[in-house]
């Protein structure tokens, strides 16, 4: 397929049950360089990003935190929007699926589709994952009937629903990814999404009657469209479906979906096929990227190690933080994040490779020609290799971004980079100036300009930032997202006068860092924002706990456990054993007499032999190794509730 002047790319479209994570802002920067890059080469791109707002996992979201689901979405997707801005990206659309522009091209779709006969209605029984919001056919179940993607327990469901008659689409399917092999990427995706489609398609159920939070299919409103259903069709919203002929023309199908990899099936096979039943062409690509571990765990709120951008891009700036991303792992594996990794990249790739060559070069420019770039003379062979070695590049690295292998074009600029930094050492133009040889020093700093003007077109869509302080650095005019990448390929302008700034990277100094990380993490626990870090709770949950108070009656160590206690409490209408770890912290005697809070409903456990019917509250300090229990304020009655 040949290159159209015209790229559509999207992101997932994000769920606003949660807050931004690395996971989110992985996939929106990956869209946002190749929006960037197309931009600059010169093509008309549309960029889209947005919210998906609907279904069961948002309006249970929303009730657990006695909130309207609109209310959740309206709140939630502001934290999206303010993050697109620290993170600088560039969409030119942002859609949210509860925005009236977008439901009314559901509904058309929806009734279209029933028009032609691809919607009809029947009855749905099977077992249903609702945080997937997914029916799981037997063949794919887990162990004890559980969900393959989240492994939670599946729960049956009956319920009458609309249909999308997927299995008619099957061979069209499967001829269309024979004609195009290079619309699934990565390849393996390819091949398993092609040898799925072969195992055969069963209708979709596209309605849900057990919720209300979606769109109305139209005409029987007890039934409101299937989520991803509704969110699919976000990416035909943007591009003008159906009355804007025109957008929809020059944008579609010229379409690259950027999504994880646990979200192929939908973009590989339901979506086509949704788009084939309604005349269109598949989309040109779906590229399906790998998944980020966080210093080699999966990722998840009960471990507390979600990596929040916010933070990343405070502690490191955007640029380091977006260039690590797309660096660290080829887009397509999965990878691993870890800050030491981040920091060490920024040190060796930015600070030291980029950031010397730009800082060498303009110190020399303004201790030997006044901060002036002249025009070179004859090339001399170091020249040309240099020079043939940048031209090499500007091919490798568009190569590769087309293929959106960012790694391998970032990989071959900083080649080009390196061999920069060598160029210096070869040339020694420090020499070249306290010796006199002024016109070849001339040469050598135009050569390394005009090589340092090419790494900042080249880095502008990973770092736009960055290449913009470099360019204002080298005393050019405009932006290099303005100049574009056919700026590279003229000569360098000669009388610019260079504006050595601040530098691009500070170095980060890994023992103190060390030691900031550390202080970082003991603040983090010892003041745990409970909205951030902690799962929200209803006021029904907290009520689920049994506070009452007690009185410890006595307390003996339990044999062969060091840090256990065996206590007897006194609740007022009974008298309980309960065992616990405070044994490092108090002696027995100190214990005997305190009147304490009691957790009265825990389900009963045996420690060491013993049997624990409950639990003390004590507070524990994260900045020394202290504990305290909690004791009362005044003379209670015992067994008093504690709300
Ligand atoms: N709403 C759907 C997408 C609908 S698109 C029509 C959805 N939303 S999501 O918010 O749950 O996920 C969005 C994206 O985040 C997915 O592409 C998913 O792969 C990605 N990631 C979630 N955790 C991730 C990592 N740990 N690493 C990389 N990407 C991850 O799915």
């Amino acid at each position: 397929m040949s290159c159209d002047r015209t790229f559509y790319v999207t992101t997932p479209i994000y769920y606003v049950n949660d807050v931004p994570h690395i996971g989110h802002a992985y996939t929106t920067i990956a869209a946002d360089t190749l929006a960037l890059h197309h931009r600059m080469a010169g093509e008309k791109v549309l960029f889209c990003t947005g919210t998906d707002e609907h279904g069961q996992k948002i309006q249970s979201t929303a009730q657990a935190k006695g909130m309207t689901a609109q209310e959740l979405a309206d709140r939630t997707v502001e934290n999206f929007r303010r993050l697109w801005e620290v993170l600088h990206i560039t969409h030119d659309d942002f859609i949210r699926t509860t925005e009236p522009r977008h439901e009314k091209v559901v509904q058309t779709i929806f009734t279209r589709l029933m028009e032609k006969g691809d919607i009809y209605k029947g009855t749905y029984e099977g077992l249903y994952c609702v945080p997937c919001e997914t029916y799981v056919p037997e063949s794919q179940m887990g162990e004890g009937k559980t969900c393959p993607d989240c492994k939670r327990p599946l729960q049956p469901m009956t319920e009458e629903s609309y249909f999308f008659r997927i299995s008619r689409y099957q061979e069209p399917l499967l001829r269309y990814y024979e004609e195009n092999p290079d619309a699934i990427q990565p390849r393996s995706r390819y091949n398993e999404v092609v040898s799925f489609i072969r195992s055969g398609l069963n209708d979709q159920s596209v309605s849900r009657t057990t919720l209300k939070w979606g769109i109305p299919v139209p005409g029987d409103e007890r039934h409101v469209v299937y989520v991803w259903f509704d969110a699919l069709i976000n990416y035909l919203t943007v591009a003008g479906y159906p009355d804007d002929e025109e957008r929809l023309r020059t944008f579609w199908p010229a379409v690259r979906h950027l999504v994880g990899k646990d979200i192929i099936r939908f973009h590989c096979v339901v979506w086509p096929a949704m788009l084939l039943a309604l005349g269109l062409n598949p989309p040109r690509q779906v590229f399906a990227h790998g998944w980020w571990t966080v210093e080699g765990e999966k990722m998840s709120k009960s471990k507390g190690n979600v990596v929040d951008p916010f933070e990343m891009v405070d502690l490191y700036g955007v640029d380091a933080f977006r260039y690590f991303l797309l660096r660290e792992v080829a887009f397509g594996n999965d990878g691993d994040f870890s800050e030491l990794a981040l920091v060490q990249r920024v040190n060796s790739d930015l600070a030291n490779d980029l950031g010397n060559l730009l800082n060498r070069t303009l110190q020399m420019v303004e201790r030997f020609q006044g901060g002036q770039v002249l025009p070179g003379g004859a090339a001399d062979p170091l020249d040309e290799e240099l020079l043939d070695a940048a031209e090499v590049t500007r091919k490798a690295y568009s190569d590769a971004m087309e293929r959106m292998a960012f790694d391998e074009a970032l990989k071959a600029l900083w080649a080009l980079i390196g061999r920069g930094n060598k160029y210096i050492d070869a040339t020694m133009p420090w020499k070249l100036g306290k010796e006199g040889q002024t016109e070849r020093l001339a040469s050598v700093l135009s050569v390394l300009c005009t090589v340092l003007r090419q790494a900042a077109l080249l880095v502008s869509p990973v770092m736009p930032a960055t290449a913009r302080t470099m360019w204002r650095q080298l005393g050019l005019a405009g932006t290099p997202e303005d100049a574009g990448f056919a700026a590279a390929e003229k000569p360098f302008p000669a009388g610019v006068t260079v504006a050595k700034g601040e530098v691009l990277f500070p170095r980060i100094d890994v023992e103190s860092w060390k030691e900031a990380k550390a202080a970082r993490e003991r603040d983090r626990n010892l003041d745990p924002d409970p909205g951030e870090h902690e799962e929200e709770i209803a006021i029904d949950d907290f009520r689920k706990v049994e506070l009452r108070v007690g009185r410890i009656v006595a307390a003996e160590a339990v044999p062969k456990a060091d840090k256990l206690f065996k206590i007897d409490v006194d609740l007022g209408y009974e008298r309980r054993t309960i065992v616990s770890g405070i044994r490092e912290y108090y002696k027995a005697e100190e214990l005997v007499g305190k009147t304490i809070i009691v957790v009265c409903n825990l389900k009963p456990v045996k420690l060491r032999g013993v049997e624990s019917r409950g639990m003390l509250l004590a507070a524990e300090s994260c900045r020394d190794d202290s504990l305290a229990l909690l004791t009362l304020d005044g003379a209670m009655a015992l067994g008093s509730r504690i709300h």
